[in-house]
């Protein structure tokens, strides 16, 4: 069965002190208990993030991991570093390792093809540009995006994936996909997972929606039959905003 999630991506952000106030503050929240709830927090902070949030219902999420599983790679890290830390989920594929760090779908095909041997769990990201919502090309880049580094995978290995549409346009912008605009599309990704796999496969993945969500739009957006959470940029830094996102459901 699919669940409810809302991660937050803290991206390259707060430094220790900040990291770890920002998670006795969470800590402070009533978070509902429908709600899956995850930090990415930046992977210098992972190993305390994991202590600090230990007996909460709040998991660590790495931001990215490396493809080998190791080796000569400097400033890398890999999939059994983030597990040996008691980090089992990662982020892979946002936009901004696509456009800043140069990710393209084969290479995150091989990030996935890791974490899952790995025995982790990936958020995946992908989303249209600007330019492609306007030409209308959306949909077919979002498509060919799940196929070209997701459809090699065996129906089985799906339990171990969730899917995060981020229109690129949406992202730190301010500017939301309207909550029809993220229905629609997440009614596309389940359909293309329909006619890859099947439709159990199609209802039991979680997509969440990522782009300027916010306390003030949160609820809109998760009241979309096929949107099953978010993952929060900007509005994660902030303890009650993130908890009141959470508790939008
Ligand atoms: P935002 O970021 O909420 O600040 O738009 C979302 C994301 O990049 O995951």
């Amino acid at each position: 069965m699919r669940k409810h999630i809302v991660a937050g991506n803290w991206k390259m952000n707060l430094n220790a002190d900040e990291s770890q106030a920002l998670i006795e503050a969470l800590k402070t929240k009533k978070l509902s208990s429908d709600v899956r709830v995850a930090i990415a927090t930046p992977a210098v902070h992972l190993a305390a993030a994991v202590n600090l949030t230990s007996g909460t219902k709040i998991d660590v999420s790495a931001q990215n991991m490396h493809q080998a599983t190791s080796g000569a790679y400097t400033g890398e890290i890999s999939a059994s570093m983030l597990k040996s830390i008691g980090v089992n989920t990662t982020l892979l594929g946002h936009s901004e390792r696509r456009a800043y760090f140069h990710e393209t779908d084969a290479l995150l095909a091989e990030k996935v093809n890791t974490a899952l041997e790995n025995g982790m769990e990936i958020i995946f990201c992908f989303g249209e540009e600007l330019d492609e919502r306007k030409s209308g090309s959306h949909f077919d880049v979002v498509s060919s995006q799940l196929r070209n580094a997701l459809f090699n995978f065996d129906a089985s290995q799906w339990s171990q994936i969730v899917l995060a549409y981020e229109p690129v346009w949406a992202i730190g912008t301010g500017e939301t996909a309207s909550p029809a605009q993220a229905q629609e599309m997440h009614a596309h990704i389940r359909s293309v997972l329909t006619a890859q796999y099947d439709d159990a496969l199609a209802q039991s993945v979680s997509i969440l929606y990522g782009g300027s969500v916010k306390p003030a739009n949160a609820q809109e957006i998760f009241a979309q039959p096929d949107v099953d959470g978010g993952l929060i940029g900007g509005a994660s830094l902030n303890a009650d905003d993130f908890a009141a996102i959470v508790n939008a459901f």
